[in-house]
């Protein structure tokens, strides 16, 4: 399973990224397709929505020549009282070997894991982790610091004493959480920079983890800044004064950037939401 990170050693993570840097190869050549899982069926099991990471998944998994179940909570007899068990019983008789799971609770992926002999992927879950993307953003950085540099950089070095600064709603984001472990597993610093009531308590005592509440602070000689949205759909109010305020403090934009160090990379999950925590030239730029 990939769950969240807590039992996977930074060789492990390194091989993970190594191995995606020979996938990515396959996908230059005329026919973009290898056997590496001929004979195996992966399902994409999302009870919540998703473009990217569903999308992404399943052609990963036809590149590598698997059979793909596609299930969306939306159009399935969820909507007809089936439980989520039942519903996974009902899967797991087409055989499948491995699960792509997205739910909004925090622990699904887990609770799944306990109920089929498949592998799962934890495509995000709730607030708690978001695996795979933090994943996706540590290869986008290392390919990131390679240019800047000029360097190989294998192993971890390309992470090692590099300032990560996470900027924008990070409680409740499972990016954030991911990348936060993910990153300072890897030997890099991570700032995180919010209004005080996006910043949950529980991340400052984190070890590599730095907070402020000033984004030039945060951003300056940064090798990444990354934006995250502001996540309307799990917000109670009253954590912002007003969305103007929250853009003129802390939207990341070209000036912004001008701090970061040299040849940072600005980065974010997706779903933007353009012109609040990002400004579209930024986004849009190089
Ligand atoms: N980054 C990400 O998880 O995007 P989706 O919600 O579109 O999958």
């Amino acid at each position: 399973h990939l769950l969240d990170f807590t039992e996977w050693s930074v060789d492990e993570l390194m091989a993970l990224l190594d191995t995606a840097e020979v996938m990515a190869q396959v996908l230059t050549r005329t026919i973009k397709k290898v056997p590496a899982l001929q004979g195996f069926t992966v399902a994409s099991l999302f009870f919540e929505d998703s473009t990217r990471t569903r999308l992404s998944f399943e052609r990963a998994a036809r590149a590598q020549s698997a059979d793909v179940l596609t299930f969306s909570a939306g159009g399935s007899s969820l909507k007809k009282g089936e439980s989520m068990r039942d519903t996974l019983r009902t899967i797991d008789q087409l055989q499948v070997d491995l699960y792509v799971v997205r739910h909004s609770s925090a622990g699904a992926p887990h609770q799944i894991s306990r109920w089929t002999d498949a592998a799962v992927v934890n495509a995000g879950d709730g607030r708690h982790a978001h695996p795979t993307q933090a994943l996706l953003d540590a290869y986008t950085f290392r390919a990131a610091r390679r240019e800047a540099t000029g360097a190989s950089l294998p192993g971890a070095e390309a992470f090692a004493g590099q300032r990560l600064a996470i900027v924008g709603d990070i409680g409740h984001s499972r990016v954030a959480r991911s990348n936060i472990e993910l990153f300072t597993a890897l030997g890099a610093e991570v700032v995180l920079c919010g209004p005080p009531t996006l910043v949950p308590p529980e991340l400052r005592s984190r070890h590599g983890v730095s907070v402020t509440t000033r984004l030039d602070e945060a951003v300056e000689g940064a090798a990444a800044v990354m934006a995250l949205r502001m996540q309307k759909e799990r917000m109670v109010t009253g954590l912002l004064p007003s969305i103007t305020e929250y853009v003129a403090r802390y939207q990341l934009t070209e000036r912004v950037m001008r701090q970061a160090g040299p040849g940072a990379v600005v980065m974010h999950p997706g779903p933007m939401n353009r012109d609040v925590e990002i400004a579209s030239p930024l986004a849009d730029g190089p």
